[in-house]
């Protein structure tokens, strides 16, 4: 089978390796020089992925037999919609399903609607009044989104970045004046308390196959601290749950994506593609934090690596329905991932900078290697602003795997970051007794 995968990053690059085991030959779309992309795919173009029509015709001429979409801007631009519309079964939800994510407002609302389980309470407003209102309902203790997409990266949480109304008042400003994320319209919501966790599915229009849930670091530095990121690192445990998770709090996160896949069928907009819940678990159980319209990156690294069937035939069975719980199943194991990424990521990267990767001596430690954001040139390997590479260990346990991803980032230098602190034992076990008290009423 002939695909086409788009975009450059190590989600992408998770993407085509789990494509190319299950035997599909990958035509890749692309904006950066990723390595491991260009070395799997049989063909790479180097392009704006948000360029539809560009993307289509590289489909087309390569008469490819199924698309796969890696980020959410290429899904708002409407490429599953010109794919879908060039006759191309695509495993990536239209512009209008992609709402869920492409507008925090549309999201609130349809939960809202639909009645949805896990909603928070929340106000749109395109002014400083309704700011002011807001807090006025809601008290302080309240984010600030703005409603479109800033890379993960839009988000402020009174408590951490904003100390008073004053602060409030002020990052609504700076959004409305400088219309981060394309439209000056916020959402202030309900700080929510808890642990955060991801959950993912494959979906059809209809059916909804869950994943092993994850959990992703978002802040820049060790525990958890620092500004918001695309995230730095993540891990998942053996049993699909995590440390601080149980089964029915996962169930219930399950349910709510079902709901929400339910809820956009009715509004006309059927999702087909793999939808991502990012939950926290709080006192009165899971409550959405936002959808995404696409795998989660890091969060594709843990679960297509512990992938065992065959991921064309389920992004088949997305695009065109007919998905069933018995054509997925994962291996049994634990899964941590930690990203390599360019000194001062989070703030100011350092881009253009080269870094070294010893891939065969990663190989020999037992990890898998995902290459992000990064341009090869001339054998060379160097940064942008974004995330660099990703290291994965696969083991039995949290702690094992954490071992291997230790020694696979042993093998890559040059002027980088990563978070060690993430799926440590001692991070896991403060993550529990955090929860456990949130459970107990007592945070
Ligand atoms: P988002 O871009 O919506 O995923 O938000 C980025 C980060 O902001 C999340 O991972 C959370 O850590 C934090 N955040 C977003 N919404 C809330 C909320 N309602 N309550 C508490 N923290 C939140
Ligand atoms: N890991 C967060 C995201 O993909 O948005």
């Amino acid at each position: 089978m002939r695909v086409l995968a788009v975009g450059g990053g190590a989600r992408e690059h998770a993407i085509v390796a789990a494509l190319s085991r299950s035997g599909a030959e990958v035509y890749a779309a692309l904006k950066n020089r990723n390595p491991g992309i260009a070395r799997a795919a049989k063909e790479s173009t180097f392009v704006d992925e948000t360029d539809a029509a560009k993307v289509v015709e590289f489909a087309k001429a390569n008469k490819v037999d199924l698309a796969v979409v890696g980020p959410e801007a290429p899904l708002e631009a409407g490429l599953a919609d010109g794919l879908t519309a060039a006759g191309i079964p695509t495993a990536s939800p239209s512009k209008e399903a992609a709402r869920i994510e492409t507008s925090k407002s549309f999201m609130r609302e349809l939960m809202l609607k639909h009645r949805v389980d896990g909603a928070v309470r929340f106000a749109v407003t395109e002014d400083l009044a309704g700011v002011s209102e807001a807090i006025d309902d809601m008290g302080l203790e309240v984010v600030v989104k703005p409603t479109g997409l800033t890379g993960g990266k839009g988000v402020k949480v009174f408590g951490e970045h904003m100390m008073s109304k004053e602060d409030i008042l002020a990052y609504a400003e700076e959004i409305f004046s400088n219309r981060i994320g394309g439209t000056p319209r916020v959402v202030v919501e309900e700080k929510l308390v808890g642990e955060e966790f991801t959950v993912q599915a494959f979906c059809d229009g209809r059916k909804v196959v869950p994943m092993p849930a994850v959990q992703d670091h978002k802040r820049a530095y060790e525990g958890d601290k620092g500004p918001n990121t695309g995230g730095m690192g993540s891990y998942s445990q053996k049993d699909g749950l995590l440390p601080f998770l149980k089964r029915d709090e996962y169930d219930r996160a399950v349910a709510i994506i079902q709901q929400a896949v339910d809820a956009l069928r009715a509004e006309g907009c059927e999702y087909h593609g793999t939808l991502y819940g990012q939950f926290m678990v709080t006192k009165e159980g899971p409550k959405v934090i936002e959808f995404n319209a696409r795998f989660g990156d890091p969060e594709a690294m843990n679960v297509l690596s512990l992938l065992t069937s065959d991921f064309s035939r389920v992004c088949l069975k997305m695009a065109g329905g007919g998905l069933s719980s018995s054509d997925v199943t994962f291996a049994r194991k634990a899964s941590v991932c930690k990203y390599v990424v360019p000194e001062g990521y989070g703030t100011k990267s350092l881009s253009g900078e080269e870094i070294k990767v010893d891939e065969a001596a990663i190989s020999k430690e037992g990890a898998l290697l995902y290459y992000a954001s990064v341009n090869e040139k001339g054998g060379r390997i160097y940064t942008t602003t974004s995330r660099s590479v990703g290291v994965v260990g696969i083991a039995e346990s949290i702690d094992e795997a954490e071992s291997i991803a230790e020694r696979a980032l042993a093998h890559v230098s040059g002027r980088i970051a990563v978070r060690h602190d993430i799926g440590k034992t001692a991070m896991l076990e403060a993550k529990v007794r955090r929860m456990d008290s949130i459970r107990r009423g007592r945070a």
